[in-house]
């Protein structure tokens, strides 16, 4: 049944929300429990539907995964032989199903994982991941909708440097490497957190991993990998998308578990524009000051520069700050998905190529607007939150993809906010 959110503008937020793991450390890590066989725990992990269809594929291919979304633990049991095929209908569900290409590659020698269709935030190529695999000594082509890589007799260590600091990319190459003969170094590495708290796990099993959250990560493979127990890493896009809406909607909020270290450029554009952050002994508080927040420009870039995920906040944010402000995307192509849906709240915006042009007004004008991807849906509820009057929010099942029941997190922090049945016309 679709959900919608119904949204009655007007409140200031205020008071603490809390953070669990990352969604996107999560889905890397139980790809990577698939390189030592035995049970692997993993705790702090958000109670979320992309984590259900990666314990779906990990059955799928021969794993025991029992997860609990109330106590946020999976433990994930790996045989002694597991499958090498990632289903097309799974894959389409889950991008970040791509992350078994590497542990599959290394543990059994060859995977077959279907090419995911965009997501709807632009395309996205696999070539950095081919390439590096190919690095390493698989073979690999495209075959019927699927990537086919072989290794019969193994990996082997070797110099890759990125044209670009792919975040899966990276992971694929690094979750490869750990099990391959040799030093493997990886040159122009994604940087992001997740990819430190993957390493960690992988260190946690054994592996030689050194470097990672720098841009060269240096890897000694090791001939078999044991599992462990391991705690995701706080979600900084979730810690950053509540900074957001305390910013935009004048309030206050604490981010328990929140990681400011995680959130350096986001959160000094915030300060620069008039909010106070601090970090307090359970996570960071961000509180807007008294009047109209200061627009600021916004250009998206690989960790640690501004998030691409956080980008439809800061043109919600803009849209009703004091001032005029570019955003920039750099990093993802046709990602401002957010922009035609914000202009139905009053928005002023316009995009030109990889630009946004925002014109702050002083209030937004309620109405029904469509998500359609994760933080495109979140950023129209928080605009919904400086709207005047009622706001409806379709598609909330995408933002069920990346925050755990949002709307109650929301109801604890004073906002209006429900869900509901979404009516369809196409239904009967
Ligand atoms: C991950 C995150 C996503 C985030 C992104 C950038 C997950 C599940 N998703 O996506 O939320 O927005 O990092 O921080 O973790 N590219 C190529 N060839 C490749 C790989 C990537 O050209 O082989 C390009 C992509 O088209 C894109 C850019 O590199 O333009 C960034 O992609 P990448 O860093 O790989 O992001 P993801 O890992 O897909």
């Amino acid at each position: 049944m679709r959900e919608r959110f119904r949204i009655y503008g007007g409140a200031r937020l205020a008071g603490e929300v809390a953070v669990v793991g990352a969604k996107n450390s999560a889905l890397k890590l139980m790809a990577a429990a698939l390189l030592a066989e035995g049970r692997t725990t993993l705790t702090n992990v958000p109670a979320i539907a992309d984590v259900t269809i990666m314990a779906q594929l990990l059955r799928s291919l021969g794993v025991d995964v029992d997860y609990d979304p109330d106590s946020g633990v999976v433990v994930l049991d790996v045989p002694e032989t597991v499958g090498h095929r990632a289903d097309y209908r799974l894959v389409r569900a889950l991008r970040a199903s791509i992350s078994v290409l590497g542990p599959l590659v290394a543990r059994t020698g060859e995977a077959d994982v279907a090419v995911p269709g965009g997501d709807a935030i632009g395309s996205r190529g696999l070539d950095l991941h081919a390439a590096g695999l190919e690095a390493l000594g698989a073979s690999v082509h495209v075959s019927h909708g699927y990537l086919v890589a072989a290794a019969p007799h193994g990996l082997s260590g070797t110099e890759i440097r990125l044209e670009f600091p792919s975040v899966g990319a990276t992971e694929n190459i690094l979750t490869a490497a750990v099990l391959a003969r040799g030093r493997t170094v990886i040159d122009n590495a994604a940087r992001e957190p997740e990819i430190e708290d993957l390493a960690d796990l992988l260190v946690g099993m054994g592996a030689q991993v050194t470097g990672a959250g720098t841009s060269c990560i240096v890897v000694d493979g090791v001939e078999v990998l044991k599992p462990t127990t391991h705690a995701v890493v706080p979600d900084r896009i979730a810690a950053g998308t509540w900074a957001f809406a305390a910013a935009t909607t004048r309030g206050d909020i604490e981010v328990l578990g929140g990681r400011a270290d995680h959130l350096r450029a986001p959160l000094a554009a915030l300060e620069r524009a008039g909010c106070t952050v601090e970090v307090t002994g359970r996570g960071f508080r961000v509180a807007a000051g008294p009047g109209r927040l200061a627009a600021f420009d916004v250009a998206t870039l690989p960790y640690p520069g501004f998030p691409t995920d956080l980008q439809p906040f800061a043109i919600a944010y803009n849209a009703v700050a004091s001032g005029s402000a570019m955003v920039t995307e750099n990093l993802f192509e046709a990602r401002f998905r957010t922009v035609q849906e914000l202009a139905r709240l009053g928005a002023d915006a316009q995009v030109d190529g990889h630009h946004v042009m925002v014109h702050g007004v002083p209030i937004l004008s309620g109405a029904p607007v469509e998500s359609s991807d994760i933080r495109s849906g979140a950023a129209l509820v928080i605009a919904g939150l400086v709207a005047e009057g009622e706001t409806l929010v379709s598609g909330v099942h995408h933002i069920d993809r990346g925050y755990p029941r949002f709307e109650e997190a929301l109801r604890g922090l004073g906002a209006d906010v429900s869900r509901e049945p979404d009516e369809d016309l196409w239904e009967d």
